[in-house]
């Protein structure tokens, strides 16, 4: 017997790429026995690995078979052919030194590429010539690798940048899934998949998006997850929070003050003290240990180098409490209408108000008082027989208030 593909042909079978599994089966239908059927074991393959295209159901009376590649049978796409009766096994044009057959008309592909992947025809040939086709299909997936994920913005700023988050590497086949804190996404006009769910969109990024995202691919062979990714999301366009017991007075000692600004991102904060620098950081907040001596200016100034934007200043005024002032007059018993009399408020207090109390009633100025700039004297001039009285002086700031004792005037 010869080779059985040159049989084969006989005009039965169509040279153009016709599915066989169509059309050839109600050609060559037999009888009443079950159907010859290719089964790939296993029916999806991973890149490396052996697959056998196992034959069932092989009538009897055969003399032999031919493997063919593609959808047609074509001499120049045949791998191999095997003459039962004396067992010998011709090679084709494309076989490839991977593939084996065996006796019962199987044939296993030892280490699988991705180009195996497609259709393999089988002819199982009988003892009068008549042949049999019979179409198999190898799949062939890759094992995926670990997936990981990128951003095309590494530093994206709160309501302003949109985000493109990318499941790498691109591959064929493969499902992509996302999570976000392990979670599968929430149903948001924000997030947006592409059509193949590789990218995701986040447009524009809060800082409630930070993640952590993780990717998945899958195949039909293998599965993978990325790392955790954690979008870095700059906002700082937030007033300066304050924050403490005290704001800006002070307790005691030891007071709790501190300053922080709402803020995330590669910012760099400086912490001065009336204007001169004492730290400089990455922490977004200031807490100074003040005791009596250290009133002041606390700033806390943020600077982002990196988006070359938006400096937050934070400032902090710390007052002390004031002392008790005390009254000094030029002359404290004066004749009416002749002498004039010029009142002084002492204090040692700095950044204070003035106010001036006449008979426990804040003081009504007529045209014949003056008050200098600062209310820290007052100039009766004449004094007349109403204006005896006591008087005191009251100094104040943000955090406490002082009273003098009275000073009384006698006309
Ligand atoms: C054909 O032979 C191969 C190798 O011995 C075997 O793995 C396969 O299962 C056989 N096919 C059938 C249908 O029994
Ligand atoms: C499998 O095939 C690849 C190339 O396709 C080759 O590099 C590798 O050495 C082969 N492995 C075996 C076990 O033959
Ligand atoms: C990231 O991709 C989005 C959407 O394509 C685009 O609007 C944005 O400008 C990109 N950002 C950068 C830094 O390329
Ligand atoms: C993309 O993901 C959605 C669910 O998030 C899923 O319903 C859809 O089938 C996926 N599309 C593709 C092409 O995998
Ligand atoms: C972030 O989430 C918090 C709590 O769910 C919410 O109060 C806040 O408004 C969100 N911020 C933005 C910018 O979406
Ligand atoms: C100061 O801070 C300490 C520690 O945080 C806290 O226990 C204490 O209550 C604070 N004092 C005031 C006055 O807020
Ligand atoms: C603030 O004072 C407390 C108690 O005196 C001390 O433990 C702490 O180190 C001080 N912090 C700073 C920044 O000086
Ligand atoms: C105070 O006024 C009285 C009466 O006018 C006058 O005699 C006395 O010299 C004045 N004293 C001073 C220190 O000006
Ligand atoms: C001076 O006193 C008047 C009321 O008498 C007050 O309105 C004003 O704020 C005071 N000025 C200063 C600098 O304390
Ligand atoms: C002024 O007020 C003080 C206490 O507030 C009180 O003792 C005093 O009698 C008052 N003097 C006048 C003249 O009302």
């Amino acid at each position: 017997m010869e080779s059985p593909s040159a049989p084969a042909h006989r005009g039965l079978v169509p040279r153009q790429g016709l599915l066989l599994t169509a059309t050839l089966f109600t050609f060559w239908s037999l009888p009443t026995t079950a159907q010859l059927t290719i089964e790939s074991v296993p029916p999806n393959a991973a890149e490396g690995k052996d697959v056998l295209l196992r034959v069932h159901n092989l009538p009897g009376n055969l003399g032999g078979y031919a493997w063919y590649k593609g959808e047609i049978v074509d001499s120049n796409h045949k791998i191999v052919s095997y003459v039962i009766d004396t067992q010998k096994i011709t090679y084709g044009p494309a076989y490839s030194d991977r593939e084996k057959i065996y006796p019962n008309g199987s044939l296993l592909f030892q280490n699988v590429t991705r180009k195996d992947t497609g259709y393999y025809i089988l002819l199982a040939i009988d003892k009068n010539f008549q042949s049999r086709p019979v179409t198999g299909q190898l799949h062939v997936y890759p094992e995926l690798p670990k997936p990981s994920i990128t951003s095309n913005k590494s530093i994206p700023e709160e309501h302003k940048d949109p985000v493109v988050l990318t499941c790498e590497p691109q591959t064929q086949d493969t499902i992509y899934l996302w999570l976000i804190n392990s979670q599968s996404l929430p149903a948001s006009a924000r997030l947006q998949l592409s059509k193949d769910n590789r990218t995701l969109t986040i447009l524009p990024v809060t800082r409630n998006d930070t993640g952590p995202y993780e990717c998945e691919t899958q195949n039909p062979v293998s599965a993978g997850r990325s790392d955790p990714f954690t979008l870095n999301v700059v906002w700082g366009r937030d007033t300066p929070v304050w924050k403490g017991s005290g704001l800006t007075s002070f307790h005691g000692t030891n007071s709790n003050l501190s300053i922080y600004v709402q803020t995330n991102g590669p910012w760099i904060y400086t912490r001065m003290r009336n204007q001169k620098p004492q730290t400089s950081g990455q922490e977004p907040g200031f807490s100074p240990n003040i005791t009596l001596k250290d009133t002041g200016y606390y700033t806390l100034q943020a600077t982002n180098k990196i988006l070359q934007q938006e400096q937050v200043t934070g400032q902090l005024r710390v007052y002390q409490p004031v002392g008790k002032p005390s009254i000094r007059a030029s002359n404290a018993t004066v004749t009416e209408h002749k002498d004039a009399v010029v009142l002084t408020c002492l204090t040692n207090d700095k950044g204070i108000s003035i106010w001036w109390l006449f008979k426990n009633q804040s003081l009504l100025l007529t045209d014949r008082m003056k008050l200098s700039q600062g209310n820290s004297t007052l100039t009766i001039d004449p004094v007349r027989r109403e204006d005896a009285g006591d008087y005191q002086c009251e100094v104040f700031n943000p955090v406490s208030c002082s009273k003098s004792e009275p000073l009384r005037l006698d006309v």
